[in-house]
């Protein structure tokens, strides 16, 4: 189990409760998520994301699903680099707000990543951007996205992560004390991002985080830090099936 199971905020809750208190969130903040994105992270969440796409192997022969894809920053950019893309996310307040502010439209399905409407060995490649973050149990997540990879297929995750010293306080500060004020401010739901500070807070770091990829079953599994940690890229491959019969042996 991850830490982030069975908590919302300083709450123990059922994983049940937990998911609906999520989905509350995101349909409470969607109208003003990417704005509140651009005031949080003053704009840099959309380099982090474009180094995020950079890392992306896409080929115009490759289906990849932008779980918690959201409001589409992340699809639109695969799209942009010749990939058929699915959204899938169960959010349809966030989805809705971006095909409402954008004119490319997306591919949007609505699930969850503990449970993918896809066939196992079915996908290419899989991303999720500031999503894992979210999922009841980032562990069940990860076996269900290494399910629907075909072997060889390849899985990036962009993350908050745990950030550098000697940046570390001051980063903990602006997080507890600066966000939620502006979360009341900009997005009028403080508590929303009360939430968000708590599961960043909660979050394996960067190592714990390449463990539990392995432990689903990934192999080339390794990270890149971004902004001191503030974000990482996490990215893997699942193996293809003569390599899992080799260590089979
Ligand atoms: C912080 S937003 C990230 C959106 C987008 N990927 C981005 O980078 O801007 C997190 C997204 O995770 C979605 N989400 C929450 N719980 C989820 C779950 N169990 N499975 C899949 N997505 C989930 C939310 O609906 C929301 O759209």
């Amino acid at each position: 189990m991850s830490r982030l199971d069975n908590t919302f905020g300083q709450q123990q809750v059922t994983s049940q409760q937990r998911e609906q208190k999520i989905r509350r969130v995101f349909k409470l903040v969607a109208s003003r998520y990417d704005l509140m994105n651009d005031f949080m992270s003053f704009g840099t969440h959309r380099i982090w994301k474009r180094v995020f796409v950079q890392h992306v192997d896409a080929k115009s022969t490759d289906i990849i699903i932008d779980l918690a894809g959201g409001t589409g920053d992340i699809a639109r950019q695969l799209k942009q680099k010749g990939a058929y893309v699915v959204v899938a996310d169960p959010s349809m307040e966030m989805m809705t707000e971006g095909q409402k502010s954008h004119t490319e439209k997306l591919l949007n399905i609505a699930a969850t990543g503990e449970q993918l409407p896809f066939a196992s060995a079915s996908i290419e490649k899989l991303t999720i951007s500031f999503g894992i973050r979210n999922m009841t149990s980032i562990s069940d997540a990860l076996a269900e996205i290494f399910r629907v990879l075909k072997p060889g297929g390849q899985f990036y995750c962009l993350e908050f992560s745990k950030v550098m010293m000697p940046l570390r306080p001051f980063y903990n500060l602006y997080n507890r004390y600066i966000i939620p004020r502006l979360g009341a401010m900009v997005a009028r739901q403080p508590e929303a991002y009360q939430y968000l500070i708590e599961s960043i807070e909660r979050f394996p770091d960067q190592k714990e985080m390449k463990q539990l990829i392995e432990q689903a079953g990934f192999s080339q599994v390794h990270y890149r830090n971004l902004f001191f940690g503030i974000a990482c890229i996490h990215m893997a491959t699942k193996p293809a099936e003569s390599d899992s019969k080799q260590q089979n042996v």
